[in-house]
């Protein structure tokens, strides 16, 4: 059961509305095995609600079975269905509406009439049905196609601690994606696999178990229409499903069939009806939250070591990269600045105030930031004075009867309890404290699942329910390495339901504090997430290996927290744990520095992993993250897309290209946005790479030249020396590029340059997003901001090209001083060229001016040609029409 707390108090107003408008009455069979039946019906044509009964059911061992369920679902959206299935006759735990925010369905009620066991209204995508044969069962379909999309077995089990509901699958058609976090071998989700969430402090190089957070929500796509469809063209059509439940479960899925066994809460699920990957990320941040904006900064590249000896330590690694040339925007520091692992302390012999303080406001003179971690447990200590301040507060975790005592870095501990308001107003004044003394410029809060280094004693039912997930891949009790189950947070809520929600609440905390703080936009990265995260939070993957999986890995992480709503995120470049290898870390960084969050860290007693550390490594690090800094305004754009629209940043390729099957399971490589290709090396000894390229034209980015033309999607090995990343840009796209520096800041003061990529037919499109990168909001009423829509497009058969500006918005005063300097065209067309054809461009025009110095022509390899046309001045914030004119 739940606790008893946070109940939907709803219920009386539910059962008067359902008795008032009870219409429709189902006689129903007896003698089903299992499952329940359908007792009533009755709703609108877009909400509906009945009662089900209990028909018999099986398994004992994991407890009685409830009675009489009440299920509402309504089309909440036109593309958003929500199903919800409880217990009619008592309030149980749910997601809190504070964490969530969602509409009920009493609030979103139609005026009721009477309904069958349909939904489908003529806006929505989505259709709902309630079957009544052999049992309750029910079915979500997409009304275009006919394709049912979730199909319910009769089998529904709904105990106090206990819950299981499966759904039937097309195998054949349909590919998954999500239900984390996990690292898994693959991106698409394998038949016979077990997803388990609860959240747990297990390493992340560990494969198939379950890590530091839960996100129990998965994609679809399916590859071909059902057979004997309505409409023909349902391929690639996507759509998304949550179960909005934050107790332990195991999600198996099939192949034919997922399967969702979960050990408390209701079962609370959306559907969101897609029909492309990006309209379901949209649908679903939408409901759950979208992405915080990150600060500009944060898209730098970050140095990270468990180990740092002192503050010399720390200078010479900033010395280190300035020296070799190599950018570092961050520096930060593990727990060993602290003393005796107390947070908000400093180590007063290897990280005094005295000389720490200096280091960072170096680094902010240098355009440079800092950032340190927090553990949550507080070490119990008498004259420890943040122990004291919380004691007093009255704001830790309870069990028993007292403070729940664990053991963590610094010995002894309490854990703040975040769903407690005190607590977090208690976080925010030691975090303002301590930033008094260092002015850290973000945080990383770690161990937040809560991590735990002693078994908690059983105290009662709740540490030890029936059905045991399989929580690190053995079954073992739930209490393992964390806050007992039975401990008591505020307003009673037992740990049993809230466990997956801590780290959640301390990000939305500490982003709370910075905000308040400091009044700029904060920086958090939180090792344990839930749904919805992604408001407060960047992510990193946890405590992987240096091994070559481990790299391998990384993409797929990467691209399911694309899906959860957390598109800030990335892997411990070189690997965390063990030693690394120069070659790994070289093609690690080449990867690395495509990650939207982009941080090298490692682990204590391994050998140290700095850039500049080898020769190769230096090269592959100016190269790649020399091609990152120059994509710094594209990447930032990805952030604003994000922020508004849920659009992960790094992207599967099907994102772009759902109607092309063989994408759907490509995970070695991955989109930034819509068009920008990331091919790394993920084997050693390698040099090349093969590469598929879905039908368009592929411009290199480092050349600017064409790489591939392909009409239909083809797979290509690219050579891929050792310090080389393959990075390619879809025709069709246009992307702003600035000039690469050692830090953002001074990237953020450089010419701009235009890169039209131009698509088979003969356009191409881009944005760019400006803002002073650390605003609290990227967009709104008191916030400055610039969007500039860029388009291209051949004319006269392709003698004339025009690349037009528009500005959508401008209230960010440098838009107007920034320039561009430099358009390059890719893609010209150039029929028959004469061998060794050079393009001469002449005739440039800004808005018919004629602009002097203009002018540039560039030879190019296969038949497609590339003019750089220099020398302009074009304010960014300003509309332009530019004309060129080539001749042959
Ligand atoms: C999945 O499990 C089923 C039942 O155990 C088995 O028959 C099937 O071969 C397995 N499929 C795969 C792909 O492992
Ligand atoms: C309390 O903190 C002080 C200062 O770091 C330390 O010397 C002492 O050992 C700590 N006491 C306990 C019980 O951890
Ligand atoms: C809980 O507290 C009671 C009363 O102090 C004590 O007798 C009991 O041993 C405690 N239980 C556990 C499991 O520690
Ligand atoms: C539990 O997890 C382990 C590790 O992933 C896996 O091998 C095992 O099959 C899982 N057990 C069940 C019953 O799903
Ligand atoms: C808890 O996990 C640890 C490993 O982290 C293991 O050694 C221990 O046996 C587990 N405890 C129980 C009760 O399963
Ligand atoms: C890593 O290298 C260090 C230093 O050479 C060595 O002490 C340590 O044992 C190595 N660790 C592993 C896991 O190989």
């Amino acid at each position: 059961m739940g606790s008893p707390s946070a109940p939907p108090a709803r219920l009386g107003a539910f059962f008067s509305f359902f008795l008032f408008f009870l219409l429709v009455f189902l006689a129903v069979p007896w003698g089903v095995d299992g499952g329940y039946n359908v007792a009533s019906v009755a709703g609108s044509k877009n909400r509906l609600k009945a009662r089900l009964d209990f028909a018999g059911g099986t398994a004992p061992e994991l407890g009685p079975d409830v009675e009489r369920l009440s299920l509402t679902a309504s089309l909440e959206t036109d593309s958003r269905l929500h199903v919800r299935i409880t217990d009619a006759d008592h309030p149980r735990w749910e997601v809190p509406q504070d964490v969530i925010p969602r509409p009920t369905p009493e609030l979103s009620l139609d005026a009721p009439r009477p309904g069958g066991r349909v939904l489908s209204t003529a806006t929505s995508d989505l259709t709902f049905a309630i079957h009544t044969s052999p049992s309750f069962r029910f079915t979500v379909s997409r009304r275009s196609t006919g394709d049912v999309l979730f199909d319910t077995t009769p089998d529904l089990v709904f105990k106090d601690r206990y819950l299981e509901l499966t759904s039937s699958l097309p195998a054949d058609r349909a590919s998954l994606y999500g239900l984390g976090e996990h690292t898994k071998r693959t991106f698409r989700l394998q038949r016979n696999d077990t997803f388990t969430l609860w959240n747990s402090d297990i390493a992340a190089g560990n494969v198939d178990l379950n890590l530091y957070g839960s996100h129990p929500f998965y994609l679809d796509v399916r590859s071909a229409p059902p057979v004997g469809s309505r409409r023909g063209n349902g391929a690639g059509a996507a759509h998304g499903v949550l179960l909005l439940n934050s107790n332990g479960m195991d999600v198996i899925y099939g192949g034919s069939y997922v399967t969702y066994k979960v050990i408390g809460g209701v079962l609370d699920f959306y559907f969101f009806a897609g029909p492309s990957p990006l309209a379901v990320v949209d649908q679903y941040t939408q409901l759950i939250g979208r992405p915080s904006p990150m600060p500009y900064w944060s898209f730098g590249f970050h140095q990270c070591r468990y180990g740092y000896k002192n503050v010399a330590d720390l200078e010479g690694v900033v010395a280190g990269y300035a020296k070799a040339r190599i950018p570092l925007e961050v520096m930060w520091t593990d727990i060993d600045y602290m003393d005796a692992f107390k947070d908000f302390t400093l180590d007063p012999v290897n990280f005094p105030a005295d000389r720490l303080r200096p280091f960072v406001d170096r680094l902010h003179r240098n355009g440079q930031k800092y950032v340190v971690i927090l553990d949550p447990g507080i070490n119990v200590n008498t004259t420890y004075g943040t122990f004291i301040r919380a004691t007093k507060q009255d704001i830790f975790i309870k069990w028993n009867g007292s403070n729940y005592l664990g053991v963590v870095w610094p010995g002894n501990v309490y854990f703040p309890d975040f769903l407690n308001p005190r607590a977090a107003e208690f976080w925010a004044r030691e975090i303002a404290a301590f930033r008094r003394t260092i002015p850290v410029d973000g945080l990383w809060v770690d161990m937040n699942e809560i991590s735990n280094f002693v078994d908690p004693p059983l105290l009662n039912a709740l540490d030890d329910p029936p059905y045991r997930i399989n929580n690190s891949g053995v079954r073992r009790p739930i209490n393992n390495k964390t806050v007992p189950a039975s401990a008591v947070h505020y307003g009673g809520v037992a740990e049993y339901n809230a466990h997956n929600l801590y780290g959640f609440l301390e990000a939305r905390a500490t982003h709370a504090a910075l905000l308040r703080d400091t009044g700029r936009r904060p920086f958090v990265l939180s090792r344990s997430t839930f749904v919805g995260s992604g408001r407060y939070t960047a992510h990193w993957t946890g405590d992987n290996a240096a091994t070559w999986d481990d790299l391998r890995y990384s993409i797929n992480t990467m691209l399911n927290f694309g899906l959860f709503g957390i598109p800030m995120i990335g892997a411990d470049i070189c690997g965390f744990g063990g030693n690394t290898t120069e070659e790994l870390c070289s093609r690690w960084i080449q990867l690395g520095a495509f990650y939207p969050f982009s941080r090298d860290h490692s682990a204590i007693g391994t050998v140290r992993r700095e850039l500049y550390l080898w020769e190769s490594v230096t090269r592959s690090a100016r190269k790649a993250l020399g091609l990152h800094y120059r994509l710094l305004p594209y990447i930032y754009t990805l952030m604003y897309e994000a922020h508004t629209t849920g659009a992960p940043i790094a992207r599967p390729l099907f994102f772009s290209y759902p109607g092309d099957v063989e994408t759907y399971g490509i995970d070695r490589q991955f989109l930034l946005g819509r068009g920008v290709l990331v091919s790394p090396v993920l084997e050693p000894g390698a040099t090349t790479v093969t590469a598929y390229f879905p039908a368009g034209r592929w411009f290199s980015l480092y050349y600017y030249s064409l790489a591939v033309a392909t009409k239909t999607g083809k797979r290509v090995t690219l050579p891929a020396p050792a310090d080389t990343v393959n990075v390619h840009v879809a025709g069709g796209n246009i992307l702003p590029l600035q000039q690469p520096a050692l830090t953002s800041w001074r990237v953020r003061q450089s010419v701009f340059h235009l890169l039209v990529a131009l698509g088979d037919d003969g356009t191409a499109a881009g944005d760019l997003f400006l803002d002073d990168g650390e605003s609290p909001e990227m967009v709104g009423a008191r916030s400055k901001w610039s969007q500039i829509k860029f388009s291209g497009a051949t004319e006269n058969g392709g003698g004339v090209v025009r690349v037009r500006s528009h500005v959508v918005h401008d209230s960010y005063a440098p838009s107007r001083t920034l320039v561009i300097g430099k358009v390059v065209l890719m893609g010209l067309p150039s029929p028959a060229p004469p061998k060794g054809f050079a393009v001469y461009v002449n005739g440039v025009q800004v808005d018919a001016n004629t602009v002097a110095g203009a002018a540039a022509g560039s030879p190019k390899n296969g038949a497609l040609g590339v003019a750089h046309v220099g020398g302009l001045s074009l304010a960014v914030g300003q509309e332009f029409d530019l004309k060129v004119v080539m001749t042959y």
